[in-house]
């Protein structure tokens, strides 16, 4: 079993100090209350296993908005607090977070009625999770702390890097617990329990996880493809029978594993840049796993995922301008062998990061990805010298010439032939005077 003092080892190891005065402190708010407090759940799990977490979950047995209340008074700090659950946010100056939890939940079936209070211990509280492994709580308590809690062998578990559910209806309550799963195992390179894998397919089986609405199926499959290593997630999802819930006709071929090694390719590429290009790197991912489905399959999938109206609009439209930009581009590539720096540049314009990274990805052709790698590192970045204002003193009256005059001048900056704001002014006043 592990000591207090060892645990109070890893803190001080691990943890920024701030982090585990804080802890302390919560600790003494306690003590004046008489509550009992704890940190619970992923904080826990990721301390042991000298991974860098700083959401803090706290559960007090009792009263925990009365905690963090009396807490945010203490401390300067602000509380959001929610009644019903009897859970609160206590926010700091700074905007650092501690979420709060109440093992005894006291809330009011109609206006006027008297409380319904629900008792609960943290054991049973936590007995309502997902994994052992996220069942481990340190006391915070003055005389106690440090103390490491461990009611479902999950130190057992975390230290053969398993993933097992507390119970056999886990999934059959929270069908996107499947996907956690598999998240947790890649995520932490563990291994889900071979009863807790059979728990998984009879879910599949029994079709559970049809009853998990498109926003929560969402939600699972980007956190999976939001990790580090998406592949490996992807690759359990296939193994379980679970990428024909994005669409039937998904699977993992030999030729989608290939593209998947691609598309990672391809984004660790981008990523090493470091262009300060926001973009959704799920997406990047969900684009390569639909790449069979026509325009109508891939919009009713978003649709039932309910990926938010103005990112599917995005989504669809482009993916679709995007197939057609590209195509042009490989025929020109084909045709000429070789395309000029502006022609790259005003055919790729405008396609957001995903679509450029999902094409370069997906291109058979060596040239089109160089000429979305040249776009990315070399050509996005460039503009003209000269302004509209520039324009205005060599005597061009405001309207739709602007632009023309100015994409012309980037055209030859583009392709070489314009290097300084002199060349570009020459430029201007050769195509006036041919005007
Ligand atoms: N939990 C659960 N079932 C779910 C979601 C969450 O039992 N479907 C529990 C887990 O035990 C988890 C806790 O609620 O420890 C908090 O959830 P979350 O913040 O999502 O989990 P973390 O373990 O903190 O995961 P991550 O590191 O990905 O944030």
């Amino acid at each position: 079993q592990v000591k207090s003092r060892e645990v109070e080892a890893l803190m001080n190891k691990h943890l920024p100090k701030r982090t585990t005065a804080i802890l302390h402190d919560l600790g003494r708010t306690g003590d004046q209350l008489d509550l009992t407090v704890y940190a619970v759940g992923g904080f826990v799990r990721d301390l042991l296993l000298d991974i860098q977490n700083m959401d803090i979950d706290v559960t007090v047995d009792g009263d925990g908005i009365l905690f963090a209340e009396t807490f945010a008074a203490q401390f300067g700090c602000r509380v959001k607090s929610h009644q019903k659950f009897g859970t609160a946010v206590i926010v700091f100056p700074d905007g650092f977070k501690i979420d709060v939890a109440s093992t005894r939940l006291e809330y009011y079936v109609s206006p006027g009625a008297l409380p319904t209070v629900e008792r609960s211990s943290l054991k049973m509280d936590l007995y309502r999770r997902d994994f052992t492994v996220n069942t481990l709580a340190i006391a915070l308590n003055g005389e106690s702390f440090g103390k490491l809690i461990d009611y479902f062998g999950a130190y057992r578990d975390l230290q053969s890097r398993v993933i097992r559910v507390l119970h056999n209806l886990s999934f059959v309550e929270d069908p996107t617990r499947v996907f956690r799963a598999i998240r947790f195992e890649q995520r932490l390179n563990f291994k889900i329990a071979k009863h807790t894998e059979d728990l998984i397919k009879n879910a599949v089986k029994m079709e559970f996880l049809e009853k998990l609405g498109g926003r929560r199926l969402l939600s699972e499959l980007v956190q999976i493809l939001r990790e580090k290593e998406p592949l490996k997630g992807i690759g359990r999802m296939a193994s379980l029978g679970l990428l024909r819930f994005i669409h039937p006709s998904i699977e993992l071929t030999p030729a989608m594993q290939g593209a998947l090694e691609e598309t990672r390719y391809v984004v660790s590429w981008f990523d090493l840049l470091y262009l300060e290009r926001p973009y959704e790197r799920w997406s990047v991912y969900f684009l390569t796993l639909c790449e069979g489905l026509s325009e109508e399959q891939f919009l009713g999938t978003c649709t039932r995922l309910a990926v938010a109206e103005h990112y599917k609009e995005r989504l669809v439209e482009m993916r679709k301008e995007g197939e057609r930009l590209i195509a042009a581009l490989e025929r020109k590539v084909a045709g000429s062998g070789k395309v000029e720096n502006s022609e790259i540049y005003f055919t790729l314009r405008g396609l957001p990061v995903e679509v450029l990274l999902y094409h370069m990805a997906k291109s058979r052709s060596a040239e089109v990805k160089r000429c979305i790698s040249l776009y990315f590192t070399k050509l996005d970045g460039m503009h003209p010298q000269i302004r509209g204002e520039d324009l205005k003193e060599l005597g061009v009256a405001p309207g739709p010439l602007y632009r023309e005059l100015l994409d012309l001048v980037l055209s030859a900056r583009l392709n070489g032939k314009a290097a300084s704001r002199e060349d570009e002014i020459r430029l201007v006043r050769e195509v006036l005077g041919g005007v």
